[in-house]
């Protein structure tokens, strides 16, 4: 048997290491903390549940569902937007659902990237841009997040051959994993770049809705002339606790969202009905439970935060997301840092490098789990610390 070479382009799975250590561990019935997941641990809120029962029970919605989604889907999506960002879809052209934005993200590559063509990917950063661009035979050009610039992409420092080179570029915020937000001045930056060198943009913005102290986040949609040159994905995932059901959504653009269409139609059949039935009640739907659960992130993370920094680890407060982004001390790389946590805390967390090379220095650490465990996690970091001192 001969597999296709494209295989070959995967990345080397960087946790196979930690995740054999987290397996051994629990088979030898140990208990590990997990920081490590993006997964919210809260249910499905109740109305979207009963939506699904109900649906699941109707036999118009055990058949093939279309590609391009239940129409009453689509104005669903559209109506969200204006509500929540006051942006106008066409709801016929420019809304895509999406069988989790995952599948859009990774699918989206293989419409502009031809071999040898470059995709600017953020580094760190959520690793479908990157392995879809290599899937489609292209090549990610990073863009370094870091720090001292609030983790945006340098615009200006891309080289300008590879710019005009360039067919897309990836943004993503809130940002994974850095829990950074971007305003609208870097958005209107962006356009302005892609514009310039004709690109498309795609931005990436499942987190829009966890965000914390009043703050809310925008949308790349709210630039006027974004919908000349981008889309934006977007999810129910994090905003409903819905990750399980997979469904999602692309808008902007109307070539960028036929193009897609186009492409997922000869290899996807669509999201479960019953499915889209459930998102229509959620994006409908009160609103409330998504102010209940930024409550509970927003607790988490400032105890998370307080913790971090007192046993040293330098973390900002992200106004959005669910992660801490987390400084390590020095003499260790972030893989040493989190097999140290594991070995001696029994805590699971994300080294940066999973992300990017540039995220070499750092751990990722997810608010996603029940605060009786995030509370024991944070004693026995704080435990490992006391242990270290003396
Ligand atoms: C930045 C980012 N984009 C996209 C996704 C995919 O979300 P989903 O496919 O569940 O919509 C995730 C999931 O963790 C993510 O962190």
């Amino acid at each position: 048997m001969r597999l296709a070479r494209r295989l070959d382009k995967l990345p080397p799975y960087l946790f196979v290491e930690i995740n054999k250590k987290i397996t051994g561990k629990k088979a030898r019935g140990e208990d590990v903390i997990s920081f490590a997941i993006g997964d919210p641990d809260m249910p499905t809120p109740k109305p979207i549940i009963g939506e699904l029962c109900k649906a699941a029970h109707d036999p118009a919605n055990h058949r093939y569902p279309e590609t391009a989604g239940l129409p009453e889907l689509c104005h669903a999506v559209a109506q969200w937007y204006h509500r929540r960002f006051g942006v106008t879809l066409d709801a016929n052209k420019e809304v895509l659902p999406l069988i989790g934005s995952k599948e859009g993200i990774g699918h989206i590559s293989f419409c502009f990237i031809d071999p040898g063509e470059i995709a600017l990917v953020p580094d760190p950063g959520y690793p479908v841009y990157s392995v879809s661009t290599l899937l489609a035979g292209g090549k990610p050009y990073f863009l370094p997040l870091v720090e001292e610039n609030d983790f945006l992409p340098d615009l200006e420092s891309i080289p300008e051959k590879i710019a005009e080179k360039a067919k897309l570029l990836w943004l993503n915020y809130p940002n994974n994993p850095t829990g950074a937000v971007a305003d609208m001045a870097f958005f209107q930056k962006a356009v302005h770049f892609a514009r310039k060198h004709n690109l498309a943009i795609c931005h990436d913005a499942p987190y829009t809705e966890v965000a914390f102290d009043g703050y809310q986040p925008p949308s790349l949609m709210q630039i006027p002339e974004a919908k000349e040159i981008g889309v934006e994905f977007h999810s129910l995932s994090k905003t409903y606790n819905m990750t399980g059901w997979r469904i999602g959504m692309a808008v902007g653009n109307a070539q960028m969202i036929d193009a897609l269409f186009r492409f997922k139609t000869n290899l996807d059949s669509g999201i479960p009905q019953a499915i889209q039935k459930a998102a229509i009640k959620a994006l409908t739907g009160s609103q409330d439970s998504i102010v209940e659960q930024n409550t509970i992130y927003q607790r988490r993370r400032d105890k998370l935060v307080k913790a971090l920094n007192d046993i040293g680890l330098r973390a900002r407060l992200p106004k959005a997301s669910f992660y801490i982004w987390a400084r390590i001390p020095h003499g260790y790389t972030s893989v040493e840092f989190t097999t140290e946590l594991l070995d001696r805390a029994n805590v699971a967390v994300t080294p940066g490098t999973g992300y990017g090379t540039a995220g070499e220095g750092y751990i990722r650490l997810s608010l996603t789990l029940p605060d009786d465990r995030l509370d024991e996690g944070i004693s026995r970091l704080m435990r490992w610390h006391r242990a270290k001192q003396q």
